[in-house]
């Protein structure tokens, strides 16, 4: 059987015409194999040529297929990387998404600002257990034995002996056990009380410590400390004042107030139309609280007082109810 002359200018046209349709890179390819690979009519004549004429016109199809199908390679490239680029499009001026920013719980900040003061005025910040012994959290300072804020009704016992400190006044006594005075330190931290919660109490709540022991501290130091805390916490024109009251473990005891930073002294709601508002306990160091750590009361003399950290925080914003503290509802706690 005689093959048929094979009719290279219709091949050609063929190729060229495919190369020229292949919608893709993997089309493309397809027609390469088909026409120019090593299985092709083309490679086949090609290692069967004998006469110059059939080696000039197979290498000239073969030179010219080769150059169109680089050339549509290339524009698909092209169209290719021109999708992508328009697929991932990125506009710079499109608002992005939101990343919401975490914060400090406002009662951290209080107490971190309550630190700063205390930390400008050459105070330690005291980080106390909030587990104390009956002893460091009564006996220590002198709490009467019989009185009822010992009692199970009031007190978490963990055991007999041992108790959820209900208040920072137990860091006082390990204060003082732990190095020899002189002493300036704060401790805040968090108490325990069986409170119902309500409003204004609840059983955890936040108070700061503050001692100072040294020779020959006296109320005038108490006042002048607590004063410059107040103006740094509510503004420069307050005024504080005391009232006498009764701690165990302070002689002379006080309660201070400050002039309400709402009305300014005239009277409103937030101070009762008092013109003060009340912000904690206070005293001096009693002699026997000295002995009970085994310090000399005829050569030191100390200043301590409490305050409640909740208390600064919804005075200072005007939150009426301490629950909110602890609720955990961002669109409040977001708002500081
Ligand atoms: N610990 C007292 C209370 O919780 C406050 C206080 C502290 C009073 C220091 C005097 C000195 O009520």
């Amino acid at each position: 059987m005689v093959d048929e002359p094979v009719n290279w200018e219709e091949r050609e046209h063929d190729a060229t015409a495919a190369v020229a349709a292949a919608a893709t890179l993997d089309a493309l390819d397809d027609a390469r194999v088909r026409y120019l690979g090593r299985k092709s009519e083309l490679a086949q004549a090609l290692r069967g040529v004998r006469d110059r004429e059939s080696g000039i016109l197979l290498n000239g199809i073969r030179g010219r297929l080769e150059a169109a199908l680089e050339a549509r390679r290339g524009e698909l490239e092209r169209e290719q990387l021109e999708a992508a680029f328009a697929d991932d499009a990125f506009d710079v001026t499109v608002p992005g998404t939101p990343v919401a920013r975490g914060r400090l719980h406002l009662l951290t900040q209080t107490r971190r600002e309550i630190e700063d003061v205390f930390l400008g005025l050459g105070y330690s910040v005291w980080d106390g257990d909030e587990v104390a012994t009956v002893w460091e959290n009564f006996d220590a300072l002198t709490s009467d034995p019989g009185h009822p804020s010992r009692s199970q009704n009031d007190t978490f016992y963990l055991d007999a002996d041992t108790v959820l400190r209900t208040h920072t006044s137990p860091d006082q006594i390990r204060a003082l056990q732990a190095s020899p005075p002189p002493i300036y330190m704060i401790s805040p931290g968090r108490c325990y009380r069986r409170d119902t919660p309500d409003a204004t109490h609840s059983p955890t709540f936040l108070q700061v410590e503050a001692l100072a022991v040294d020779r020959h501290i006296t109320l005038a130091d108490l006042r002048g400390t607590v004063q410059y805390l107040v103006r740094e916490l509510f503004g420069q024109e307050r005024e504080v004042r005391m009232r006498t009251s009764f701690f165990p473990f302070t002689e002379p005891s006080v309660e201070f107030d400050i002039t309400c930073f709402i009305c300014g002294g005239a009277g409103c709601g937030t101070c009762k139309h008092s013109g003060w508002i009340e912000m904690g306990g206070a005293g001096c160091v009693d002699p026997d609280v000295f002995r009970n750590v085994g310090l000399d009361p005829a050569e030191w003399s100390g200043f301590a007082f409490g305050l409640g950290i909740e208390r600064i925080a919804m005075l200072r914003h005007g939150l009426p109810d301490l629950r909110a503290f602890w609720e955990n509802d961002l669109r409040v706690l977001g708002q500081f």
